[in-house]
């Protein structure tokens, strides 16, 4: 199992692991609109944990400035472990 943290609001969330994070990010309040990885709206900051994240898609890498710290929650996957993110 897998684990998404919200730092915001301190929700933790149990996920299969290679589970997508769309729709628990969604429920937690971040805002989607293409979930194709296009419109950018769905930016989140991964405050710990990236290399538990799937890699980045070519929608990502184009879209994204800082890819050290920023993905899209429509785009990844969480693979294993633990994720602690904000929005
Ligand atoms: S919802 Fe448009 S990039 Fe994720």
């Amino acid at each position: 199992m897998a684990k998404l943290i919200f730092e915001d609001t301190g929700e933790e969330h149990e996920l299969e692991d290679d589970a997508p994070i769309a729709e628990i990010c969604e429920e937690a309040g971040v805002p989607f609109a293409c979930t194709e990885g296009i419109c950018g709206t769905c930016v989140i900051e991964v405050e710990e944990g990236m290399e538990n994240l799937s890699e980045f898609t070519q929608e990502e890498e184009d879209f994204l400035g800082d890819l050290d710290t920023e993905r899209l929650a429509c785009q990844c996957k969480i693979k294993s472990g633990c994720v602690k993110v904000k929005f």
